[in-house]
């Protein structure tokens, strides 16, 4: 890692690079510490900050511009010179509180490189960071302190990726009124036209790649902008204030991030974004309990029940003690109470005016319910829907979350239900507002400041409608999910189904954006007016192992839950907190299978989630612990059983020993899926 003439062993002349981005002249090199991973970072031709990336010996990222345009100043895209650089190497392994996994290595070489600008374009320096692991990578600005810049005001980041391979994409639209609330799509890479990231992509030779950010804090979120045939660019989510972002300096952006491995399971297990984060801010966090949870919210989402007061409201005092009964009966830590709170009435997609987090419905009694609980060994979990009204919510924020300490309620589910754009922030004057987007700069710090908020009180956090997930549960444990995506809500609502590979998208895609409230375990297989789901019913149980969250919800009717007794008595003990976790067999888009060890005892859960089509798979037991015996509890799709019809109702039963070595065949249905407990013995 030095500066070198670069004369990498890619050729210029064999790329047919156009002429606005030639290799630089001078580059710096940075290679993974296993050397298949090689990134170059110099001043192009007319000095614009340029970056290449290559793999095993083969170009990934041609060379590719750096940069950003700002509202009030020239853009800091050309006339720059590497004036200076810096490697490290790190290795370390850190312990998570909670997740997939308990122990995560961190293996890197890094350099920065440091870039000043031509005087007559205003002599402003710029340094790129980037970080080169063996699975991924990480590139990021740092805008130092100087004199001829003090506050950042951007327009546009103009991060470039000329991606060379053609392969296929999985992705979501930016920009779209749904947020990511979307079906994926499965195209060529140069289909794309803007996606939010996690955007994952299968090269043409196997390669997986996924392009996401990490550490995403006081910046706006980037959408990944298809410029033409294969080149992608940053585009940030908008602001109402002209630049998209506003920063003094000091600052650094987030981490732009590639995670590159050979298969499916290197794209998954693969902890990228989490390294670049910041290690936890929080201290003690033993306070953040993983568990299962059920709650006073199906009956809403399929229309049985209302959030607004009325003959049909669903958060009633006699209701909740009733969940909270079955809630201890079978093993659920928290009952998810929504509809609770005053100003909610009328329609549910609301504005969040009027909107009380302190005060009570007349025909719900908070302080009543929290203390029964309590008696019960039962936590509630709250919910904060602000219907976008963030003006509002902040208003009201710290007594909110006092209140909820107070009383032992220690998640709160947020909500931001209003469509792209609709954020209502406070404006500058009183009685103003702002307009802003869900994943722009003003929400993501409204975000950070719930979790700290909620921090204070001892309070974890699973915001709906939220921004993506960039890793930040390393910094803040606290916040334990998110949605972020389509999850089971959309099964309650007849033609909005989920289609039957949904899942097995979701766990290449947005599952590597980290922990996701999807909440599953609808055992009716119904949504409302008796629309079927995509699904059978081992797919259910399934779910449990391919959607990680710490907290996981059992969302069906407690009757609905109880007239499966042994799909029941699954749920009402899968861990929701791993030692270890691995995708043991799938491809992105069809399925995807899981051996995950519990954090707990000795015993290890496998099963996951098929797609549209019926797929059988082997199952190597080579991750079990040598010499014990395993007794293996499995539930799977019965011989001919397919989502499409009432078959999707039939699930067979096995249970057999298993030790290290063994195989298992498994065949998963059409919308199917399989689960197995595999209690270890001596
Ligand atoms: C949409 C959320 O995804 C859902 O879970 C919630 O019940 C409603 N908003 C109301 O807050
Ligand atoms: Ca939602």
């Amino acid at each position: 890692m030095r500066l070198l003439p670069l004369i990498a062993a890619l050729s210029a002349a064999s790329l047919a690079v156009p002429a606005q981005a030639q290799e630089p002249a001078k580059a710096v090199t940075v290679s993974s510490p296993d050397g298949s991973l090689v990134v170059s970072i110099g001043a192009g031709n007319e000095g614009h900050p340029t970056w290449t990336v290559s793999r095993k010996g083969k170009l990934l990222i041609a060379p590719s511009r750096l940069g950003f345009l700002l509202t009030d100043g020239l853009p800091l895209d050309r006339g720059f010179a590497v004036t200076g650089s810096e490697t490290a190497t790190g290795d370390e392994t850190w312990e998570q509180p909670w997740g997939e996994r308990r122990f995560v290595r961190s293996h890197y070489n890094e350099a920065v490189v440091r870039f000043r600008q031509a005087e007559h374009r205003g002599a402003r320096l710029l340094n790129i960071r980037v970080r080169v692991f063996d699975n991924g990578l990480g590139l990021r600005y740092e805008l130092p302190e100087q004199p001829g810049l003090k506050t950042m005001n951007i327009a546009e980041e103009l991060t470039e990726f000329r991606l060379v391979p053609k392969g296929t994409a999985w992705w979501i639209p930016g920009g779209e009124f749904n947020r990511y609330e979307q079906i994926y799509q499965k195209t060529p890479i140069d289909a794309i036209s803007t996606a939010h990231t996690p955007a994952t992509m299968r090269l043409d030779d196997g390669t997986h790649l996924a392009f996401h950010e990490a550490a995403l804090v006081d910046y706006s979120a980037y959408w990944l902008k298809r410029a033409d045939g294969q080149t992608f660019r940053t585009t940030l989510s908008p602001s109402s204030r002209g630049a998209k972002v506003v920063r003094d300096l000091p600052f650094a952006t987030p981490w732009r991030t590639i995670r590159i491995a050979d298969n499916a399971s290197g794209l998954v297990e693969n902890d990228l974004e989490l390294n670049l984060n910041e290690p936890n801010k929080l201290g003690d966090v033993s306070w953040v309990q993983p568990g299962r949870y059920v709650g006073i919210w199906w009956g809403m989402i399929s229309g049985k029940w209302s959030w607004a007061t009325g003959a049909q409201h669903g958060a009633t005092t006699q209701r909740t003690k009733q969940m909270i009964d079955f809630a201890k009966k079978h093993k659920f830590r928290g009952v998810l109470v929504e509809g609770w709170n005053k100003g909610w009435d009328g329609d549910w997609f609301g504005t969040g005016f009027d909107y009380s987090f302190t005060q009570s419905t007349a025909d719900f009694d908070l302080k009543a319910v929290t203390d029964y609980a309590r008696k019960q060994g039962v936590r509630l979990i709250g919910h904060h829907e602000t219907g976008g009204n963030i003006a509002v919510y902040e208003a009201q924020l710290e007594d909110a979350m006092k209140l909820y300490g107070q009383l032992g309620v220690d998640v709160v589910k947020t909500g931001y239900v209003a469509d792209a754009g609709g954020i209502i922030a406070p404006g500058d004057k009183p009685g103003e507002v702002r307009m802003e987007w869900h994943d722009g700069q003003r929400q993501v710090q409204h975000h950070l400041k719930v979790v700290q908020t909620a921090a204070k009180y001892r309070v974890a956090v699973n915001p709906h409608e939220p921004v993506k997930d960039t890793g930040l549960r390393r910094t803040y444990p606290n916040w334990v999910a998110r949605e972020g995506a389509r999850g089971m809500e959309y099964n309650a609502w007849g033609p909005f189904n989920n289609p039957p590979g949904h899942e097995a998208a979701l766990v290449y895609t947005r599952m590597l954006a980290g922990p996701m409230d999807f909440t599953p375990g609808v055992l009716s297989l119904q949504g409302s007016n008796g629309v079927p789901m995509s699904s059978t019913l081992a797919k259910q149980l399934g779910l449990y192992l391919a959607i990680y969250s710490p907290i996981q919800m059992a969302a069906d009717f407690p009757e609905s839950l109880e007239a499966h007794p042994r799909e029941l008595a699954f749920i009402s003990q899968v861990p929701t907190d791993w030692a270890e976790s691995h995708l043991v067999a799938g491809e992105v888009g069809e399925y995807a299978i899981f051996a995950r060890k519990d954090r707990n005892s000795a015993d290890w859960y496998v099963g996951g989630v098929g797609g549209a089509e019926e797929h059988s798979v082997t199952i190597s037991f080579d991750f079990l612990e040598p010499g014990k015996t395993y007794t293996a509890t499995i539930y799977k799709d019965a011989p001919g059983a397919t989502y499409q019809t009432e078959t999707r109702h039939a699930i067979a039963y096995e249970t057999r020993k298993v030790r290290k070595g063994d195989t298992l065949e498994l065949w998963l249905a059409p919308g199917g899926g399989a689960a197995m407990r595999l209690a270890a013995g001596k």
